[in-house]
């Protein structure tokens, strides 16, 4: 048998293939190609020898516990320690009962989806957003409604304009999915007028925020307010997510929320179902990890790691670009966002000539966009290559701009 179409559940025949995970597998196989596509970290960064001690010592000395089944919630210890990490790091006060351990931030978007969204809900997000959310939100069938962003992040007057019209027209507006400091992809952060006033738009229009903040823990502009909207929510209406994925490792695969007790119990029920808990022993490291301070001089390395990576490529845009290009500055993340303001300019219908003419890779900017718009803009990461590799591929990529446009 080779045809298992009719098997196939509605809900899974509506997902396509990740453009980046292809883009990456068709590259991994071509040296000559410089990848400005995939957003990850740089393993250099990573605290091998640090985590390989406590994994060491989570096993011998914890093992009963660490490498044993554990609660959906997450180990209450674990969740003491985010507790406590996130009122020292973030300002953030919450009991361990208002935190859940997720496996990785990317399985808190999918919880929250599954709980939170009916088909034809409205979810309201920066426009463009972070890919992978986007598709988290939409296999649940909810309906994107995208906000512009300027260099400052979401509008938030052009929020306020937005909540109130679709609310006029009896619209089931279910929350705000932000990321408010180091956005994915464009690098933003937003000042605090506009966070709390976001906050108070979800107060006055009965909405729930959800937070994504994975960048925070290092971000290249010591000026930036970093302050998390959730210390400006008095009502409890933000549910916060983060994760150690750009801290530590990604392949812990552990991330949290922090939430209203209601909502916490309600993510709870719906993760038993999908994969009983995360990784026991791997929580177990994460604890350790910020217990013992390795996460805290972790972070304040990782800035100027990647300040100097963020700088090159600011830098050579500066030097190679063409005027008819608008992009953005980033203050935290891995990622630049560039439009090329030409008619008809369009990324996606290109890729194939840059990687195999330009030798050159990016993620084309379309399916960041929650209105099918965005074909003449793309995501550029810096966090992978090293600084003269960056360099390299932003002249190549003007090299394209420049005779395609
Ligand atoms: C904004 C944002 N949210 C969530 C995630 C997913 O992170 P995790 O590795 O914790 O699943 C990422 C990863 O790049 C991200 O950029």
């Amino acid at each position: 048998m080779d045809d298992y179409t009719r098997f196939i559940s509605s809900t899974a025949s509506k997902i396509k293939a990740s453009e980046i995970r292809e883009i990456l597998a068709v590259i991994r196989m071509r040296r000559d190609v410089i990848s400005l596509a995939g957003g990850i970290p740089d393993p250099r960064t990573f605290p091998r020898k640090e985590l390989a001690e406590i994994a060491r010592r989570m096993i011998i000395d914890l093992g009963d516990q660490a490498l044993q089944y554990s609660e959906t919630k997450g180990i209450l210890e674990v969740r003491e320690m985010l507790s406590h990490f996130l009122f020292e790091f973030r300002g953030i006060s919450v009991d361990a009962e208002n935190i859940l351990v997720t496996t990785g931030s990317q399985q808190a978007l999918d919880l929250i989806a599954r709980t939170l969204i009916d088909p034809g809900d409205i979810v309201i997000t920066e426009n463009p957003s972070y890919l992978a959310a986007i598709g988290a939100f939409k296999i649940r069938g909810a309906r994107l409604v995208g906000i512009p962003i300027d260099k400052q992040g979401m509008d938030t007057y052009k929020l306020e304009e937005k909540v109130k019209e679709l609310k006029s027209r009896g619209e089931k507006v279910k929350f705000i999915y932000t990321i408010p400091v180091g956005h994915n992809p464009a690098g933003t952060t937003m000042p605090p007028d506009r966070k709390k006033h976001l906050v108070e738009i979800a107060e006055k229009y009965d909405l729930l925020v959800v937070e994504d903040d994975p960048y925070s823990y290092f971000i290249y502009d010591e000026t930036v307010d970093i302050r998390p909207l959730k210390t400006y929510d008095s009502e409890d209406r933000v549910i916060y997510l983060s994760t150690v994925s750009k801290i530590l490792a990604p392949g812990l695969r552990i991330g949290w929320i922090a939430s209203p007790k209601d909502l916490t119990r309600r993510f709870e029920l719906v993760k038993q179902y999908m994969d009983l808990h995360s990784p026991t022993l791997n929580q177990f490291i994460v604890a350790e990890a910020i217990r013992s301070g390795l996460v805290k001089e972790h972070a304040h390395k990782l800035a100027p790691f990647y300040r100097k990576k963020r700088d090159a490529m600011l830098e050579a845009i500066k030097e190679y670009f063409p005027d008819n290009v608008w992009y953005t500055e980033p203050v935290g993340g891995f990622f630049v966002f560039v439009y090329v303001l030409k008619e008809g300019f369009d990324t996606s219908k290109l890729l194939e000539k840059a990687i195999n003419k330009y030798r050159v890779a990016y993620v084309p900017g379309k399916s960041f966009h929650t209105d099918e718009r965005g074909e003449n803009s793309m995501r550029l990461s810096f966090s992978y290559p090293d600084s003269d590799t960056i360099k390299e591929g932003i002249r190549r990529i003007s090299e394209l701009i420049k005779n395609e446009a």
